[in-house]
C-alpha cells in the first residue's frame, strides 16, 4: 500500500517539475495503547508510530520561495521565505507555514523549495495526520539542507508549529511520529522525555481500530479547555501540597481532599489525571509480562474516565466501547487520541476479529445511520529517508 503511495508522488513531482526529486520522506501516524491527555500533564504515554504515511518528494529551487502542493487536496500554495509567515483560511496550510515559521524564529538559514506530498492516513480520525505533515516536512527540509536538527527537536519543532496553529497539544505526536521502531511501543516520559521502547508483542490478541467516521467541530477549543483545567487543578494542589511538584507525585486520596477547593470540572480532570498515570505504569508492565487481559481491562477503564470524568467522548464512541465491553473476544476497547470522534483502539481475541467487525458495523449503521470504518495497522518506523534516490 505504501508503495503505491511513494510511487504516485514521486511520478506526480516527476510530471510537475520535470526531474526525479532530491529526496523522498516517509512520515507515519500514531496509536496510543494508554496514557491519554496525560502528556500535557508530566505523565507517561504508550504510543506508536504506525504504516499509515504521508509521503514528501523534495527538492531545491535555488530561489527564495517554496511551491507546496497536496495532492490528495488537489490544492498548493506558494511562500516567499524572506516575508514573515501568518495564519490563513486554508487551515492544510498552516501546519506548513507553521513548520516555516519554527524554522526562522530558531535562526536556521535555508533557499526554497518544491515539495509535493501524498497521504493514507485518515484525516480527523486520531491517528495523528496533522503531526505526520509537520515532522515530516520538518525532517525533509532538515535533510535538503543538512540543518543539522535532533530527530527530538524535530518533535518538538512540530509540537510548536501546531500551537502556532491553535491546538496547545502535549508532545506526544510529534514525538511518536518521528521516533516510532517497527514492532515497538514507546513509553514517553513527557516530564523529561525520556523514553524505552517495549516490544509490542499483544500475543493472542490482535490490535484493531474502529473509526467512528465523526469529528466534533469541538476537538480544538475542549481540548485547550481541558489543558486549562488542568493548570488550574494542578496549582491547587501545589498550594496545599507543597510538596508535589506535577501531578505524577500526587494520589488519589490527595486530589479527593481538595474536592471542596475545586470546581466540580476541574475536580474531574484532575482525579482523570492521577489515575491515568497511574494505568499507564501498571500497563507497561501488563505488556511485558504478557497479561493482555490485564492490559484490556485498564484500557475500558480509561474510556470511563475519558468519558465521565474527562469529558471528551461522544456517543459514537461510547457505542463502539459500550457494545464491545459485551463482547468476550474483546479484551480491551476505549477512544484514542484527543476525543470527540475518531478512532477506538481494541484488542481482539485472534480468529473472531472478521466476526466482530461485521456485527459492529452493522449495529452501529443501524444505530447512528454511519459506516464504521476500519483499520488493521501495523506498527511501523518514524519519519525517515526512503533509500530509492
Ligand atoms: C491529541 C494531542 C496529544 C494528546 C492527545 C490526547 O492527539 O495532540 O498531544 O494530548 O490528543 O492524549
Amino acid at each position: 500500500m505504501n508503495d503505491l503511495l511513494i510511487n504516485k508522488t514521486t511520478a506526480f513531482f516527476q510530471e510537475t517539475f520535470g526531474r526525479a526529486p532530491e529526496k523522498i520522506v516517509l512520515s507515519p501516524g500514531r496509536i496510543n495503547i494508554i496514557g491519554e491527555h496525560v502528556d500535557y500533564n508530566d505523565g507517561y504515554v504508550l504510543p506508536a508510530a504506525i504504516d499509515k504515511i504521508i509521503c514528501f518528494a523534495f527538492e531545491k529551487n535555488y530561489t527564495n520561495k517554496s511551491k507546496i502542493i497536496a495532492i490528495d487536496l488537489d490544492d498548493s500554495f506558494e511562500v516567499d521565505l524572506t516575508t514573515d509567515m501568518e495564519l490563513t483560511d486554508n487551515v492544510w496550510t498552516n501546519y506548513l507555514r507553521g513548520v516555516i515559521n519554527q524554522l526562522k524564529s530558531k535562526g536556521f538559514k535555508f533557499d526554497g523549495f518544491n515539495c509535493v506530498f501524498s497521504s493514507n492516513i485518515p484525516v480527523g480520525s486520531g491517528l495523528s495526520s496533522s503531526a505526520a505533515l509537520e515532522c515530516g516536512f520538518l525532517f525533509g527540509i532538515n535533510e535538503l539542507f543538512d540543518l543539522k536538527i535532533k530527530p527530538v527537536d524535530i518533535a518538538l519543532m512540530g509540537q510548536s508549529a501546531e500551537h502556532w496553529v491553535g491546538i496547545n497539544c502535549g508532545i506526544m505526536d510529534q514525538f511518536s511520529s518521528v521516533m516510532g521502531l517497527e514492532n515497538k511501543v514507546i513509553k514517553i516520559d513527557c516530564k523529561t522525555l525520556e523514553f524505552e521502547y517495549h516490544d509490542a508483542n499483544f500475543s493472542d490478541y490482535s490490535l484493531i481500530l474502529f473509526d467512528s467516521n465523526v469529528k466534533h467541530s469541538l476537538m480544538t477549543s475542549a481540548y485547550n479547555e481541558r489543558r486549562q483545567q488542568c493548570e488550574e487543578g494542578i496549582a491547587i494542589i501545589k498550594n496545599n501540597f507543597p510538596e508535589i511538584t506535577s501531578f505524577r507525585d500526587c494520589n488519589e486520596q490527595q486530589v479527593l481532599g481538595l474536592q471542596n477547593l475545586m470546581s466540580a470540572n476541574v475536580f474531574k480532570r484532575c482525579l482523570f489525571v492521577v489515575k491515568e498515570i497511574n494505568r499507564v505504569k501498571q500497563a507497561c508492565e501488563a505488556l511485558d509480562s504478557g497479561k493482555i487481559e490485564v492490559l484490556g481491562q485498564l484500557m475500558f477503564e480509561t474510556h470511563e474516565g475519558l468519558s465521565k470524568d474527562y469529558e471528551v467522548s461522544c456517543a459514537e464512541l461510547d457505542m463502539i466501547v459500550d457494545t464491545l465491553k459485551k463482547e468476550e473476544a474483546v479484551v480491551g476497547s476505549r477512544l484514542m487520541g484527543g476525543g470527540f470522534g475518531g478512532c477506538t483502539i481494541n484488542l481482539i481475541k485472534k480468529g473472531h476479529e472478521e466476526a466482530i467487525k461485521k456485527k459492529l458495523s452493522a449495529l452501529y449503521f443501524d444505530t447512528f445511520g454511519i459506516e464504521l470504518k476500519i483499520y488493521d495497522v501495523k506498527i511501523g518506523n518514524g519519519t525517515s529517508l526512503y533509500k530509492n534516490n
